[in-house]
């Protein structure tokens, strides 16, 4: 396996000019203002702070911006105010383009749950009829998936995403990049694929920014096969399948 490629940061026109990439979709509002303490908590880590510092930041910043305003569902899925139904589908239905057969998927970051509901019907407009699941380390927002789900309940849980240990594997798996410090990017999309991942099942790998790195090329670089691609404004995602039987 090979080394992942050096992500190139853009200058933010924003008050924390060194914000990091994942929030740029995320905290609009905040961007617009001062930063809270939890983002300069998490605009002030070092590349190299350790792994749980990361995720502790990671998570203080989002759990601020999603529960800001539970009454905007696009909020409580990483989007800023101004996002509404248009630019969701815009920003999020590439993400169909992944789905070819009917199967299990597990959101990983599922925030609310709205994008499985948005891909439950994007698929079913192919022909497909998909089984929601998802984990987020949020523990607040996996009620509001529930609920969204209904009969579904227990496919939803709290898990952060690197640390997972999957009760069972899916046909599809979904995730972010930048859950995790780029450092871990290797092991994290290895573990997906071994213990997440049904033989012959796709992992989807996303990056959400403003300047999304090329997810095909990271795969690629990785060792991994790319199955598929396709990118939207501020998107890029790439699949790669799980062998359906030991080579
Ligand atoms: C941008 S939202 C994604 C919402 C939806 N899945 C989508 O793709 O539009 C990111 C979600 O991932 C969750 N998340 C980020 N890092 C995570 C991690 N290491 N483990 C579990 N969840 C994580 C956040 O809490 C947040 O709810």
């Amino acid at each position: 396996m090979g080394t992942v490629p050096s992500v190139v940061v853009a200058p933010r026109a924003v008050d924390c000019p060194h914000f990091p990439l994942i929030l740029d979709l995320m905290t609009t509002a905040h961007l617009k203002g001062k930063c809270t303490p939890a983002q300069h908590r998490w605009e002030s880590l070092p590349p190299d702070a350790p792994r749980d510092e990361y995720f502790a930041a990671l998570r203080d910043v989002l759990r601020e911006s999603y529960l800001a305003d539970p009454d905007n569902p696009y909020r409580m899925s990483g989007r800023g105010p101004e996002v509404g139904p248009e630019r969701w589908e815009e920003t999020r239905r590439c993400i169909a383009e992944a789905i070819n057969r009917d199967g299990d998927f597990m959101d990983i970051g599922c925030a609310n749950g709205l994008l499985l509901e948005s891909l439950i019907q994007w698929a079913a407009h192919k022909g497909y009829a998909i089984r929601p699941h998802g984990i987020d380390f949020i523990p607040e927002l996996i009620p509001y998936a529930q609920a969204r789900h209904p009969g579904h309940e227990d496919s939803f849980e709290v898990a952060n995403a690197f640390y997972w240990q999957p009760r069972r594997q899916y046909h599809y798996v979904r995730t972010n990049l930048e859950y995790v410090p780029k450092a871990d990017w290797p092991e994290f999309i290895r573990r997906l694929l071994d213990l997440a991942l049904a033989p012959g099942g796709r992992l989807i790998v996303c990056h959400y920014d403003e300047h999304p790195v090329d997810v095909a090329t990271v795969l690629t670089d990785l060792g991994y096969t790319v199955a598929g691609q396709s990118s939207a404004p501020h998107v890029s995602l790439a699949w790669t399948d799980k062998p359906s039987t030991l080579r």
